[in-house]
């Protein structure tokens, strides 16, 4: 009789994948997944741990997780927070059972069958590992094209959890993209932490690619219709990569350009190796160039040495881009980051700056929104909402829902827009 898996997964993209790598392989071991943890013989966390809050929320997850399950069921942590904590879980919830790194979920079967097992080695080289196959959505795929991440951003605790940066053998994300098309996904997701860096160095000796000619590669692939990436790094936004992105018709017009600050001082402190010119001249390069396209971003505020005067650029940044979507964050200190020492900003001037520039953000994302009544958008539905409602996301990412059922799910059809909300397009499917 097979086991029943219970898995919660927080965090980025990335976590998405690695917990369908981890499904992957316990499917091999007979498990089953269920989303009832009291019933479960496996309860995993896949974890985060770019801000402090998820760590918080790990353990009290955990907790509950102990309370409710059933007798002679494992617990295991696994991601980002297992890399960084370690054997400090034990310490802290003595009933997990194993703890697995963000770059040691190849050893999932391994874990579970042996007592209190532990690897959280970030140099671990899993680029050629061959992962089983499950994909959470049967219309598109999530294909990971790196590991790791060699960019010593001063905030970011990720190259301590994920380690340096290894790229995946291009025959590798080929065959996933094959093999992701035959089973009729229309769409893949390229992961990784700065995907425009790809090629850069590969575990064994390699044909020389770029991002670029990844992406070539990848859109000849008959089956394939939209191909989605994330992050690019704006530094590595060269003309090359802009003109392939924006001229590919397979490549979704929506490119993530995580700006962080709008002051190049504090970039110079963040050490992201961009300025504030050279930021505003990609995405207008980007705008001109790629008519349509939805730009989105990453805002830190609050960064230790950021004045009034360095969030106003951010601001300015804000006004002059006009993102179609912005992730904003207070600065939160990470441990084993170089900005973990600094004197922090006094939290309410940080809270202040966040709801400004949300409130900014809000208005732009009104315009956006009504700016979209009455144009028409090719939209692949994904998801069945209530109220007999099909969803999906045009090219350019946004959400757009039509009256509709099954019979739209995995297809493409023009939507006329009718009504608009800052989260969502509603209209009529007309072809
Ligand atoms: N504090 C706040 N936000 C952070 N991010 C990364 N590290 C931190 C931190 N220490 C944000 C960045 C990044 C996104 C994934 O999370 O904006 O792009
Ligand atoms: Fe993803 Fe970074 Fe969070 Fe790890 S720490 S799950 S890489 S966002």
């Amino acid at each position: 009789m097979s086991k029943l898996l219970f898995i919660q997964t927080l965090g980025c993209a990335m976590n998405v994948r690695d917990s369908e790598h981890i499904i992957a392989q316990l499917k091999e071991q007979d498990y089953e997944i269920t989303d009832d943890v009291n019933i479960a013989d496996l309860i995993l966390i896949n974890t985060c741990s770019v801000r402090e809050k998820p760590v918080h929320k790990l353990f009290s997850e955990i907790g509950a997780f102990d309370k409710a399950r059933k007798k002679g069921s494992k617990i295991g942590v696994c991601g980002c927070t297992a890399s960084h904590l370690g054997g400090e879980i034990f310490k802290r919830a003595p009933f997990v059972d194993f703890v697995l790194g963000a770059r040691n979920v190849s050893k999932i079967s391994q874990a579970v069958r042996t007592p209190k097992f532990i690897s959280t080695d970030i140099n671990y080289d899993e680029s050629e590992f061959a992962f089983g196959d499950f994909a959470s959505s049967p219309y598109k795929s999530f294909i990971n094209i790196m590991i790791g991440c060699d960019k010593k951003c001063s905030y970011c605790i990720v190259p301590q959890t994920r380690g340096d940066e290894i790229s995946i053998p291009a025959q590798i994300i080929l065959r996933e993209a094959e093999r992701s098309a035959a089973r009729g996904a229309k769409e893949i997701f390229l992961l990784g932490q700065n995907v425009n860096n790809y090629g850069k160095r590969f575990s064994n000796a390699h044909e020389k690619i770029d991002f670029s000619d990844l992406l070539m590669r990848l859109s000849k692939i008959e089956g394939i219709e939209r191909i989605r990436f994330t992050s690019p790094h704006p530094l590595h936004m060269d003309d090359k990569f802009l003109d392939v992105f924006c001229n590919n018709p397979k490549i979704c017009k929506s490119m993530h350009m995580p700006l962080q600050s709008g002051s190049s001082k504090v970039l110079r402190d963040m050490k992201r190796g961009y300025t504030k010119q050279w930021y505003l001249d990609r995405a207008l390069k980007l705008r001109q160039s790629c008519p349509g396209v939805a730009i989105s971003t990453d805002i830190i505020v609050g960064y230790p040495s950021e004045s009034e005067d360095d969030f106003a650029e951010t601001m300015e940044v804000l006004e002059a881009v006009r993102f179609e979507q912005v992730f904003s964050f207070k600065f939160s200190p990470r441990p084993l980051t170089p900005a973990a020492s600094l004197k922090p900003l006094d939290d309410e001037i940080s809270s202040e700056r966040l709801s400004r520039l949300q409130n900014a953000h809000a208005k732009i994302l009104d315009e956006i929104a009504r700016a979209q009544k009455d144009k028409i958008f090719d939209v692949y539905f994904e998801e069945l909402r209530e109220g007999g409602t099909a969803c999906g996301r045009s090219f350019s990412n946004f959400l757009i829902c039509a009256q509709g059922g099954e019979e739209l799910l995995g297809k493409t059809r023009g939507v006329r827009i009718e009504k608009t909300a800052r989260m969502a397009l509603y209209g009529k499917v007309i072809a």
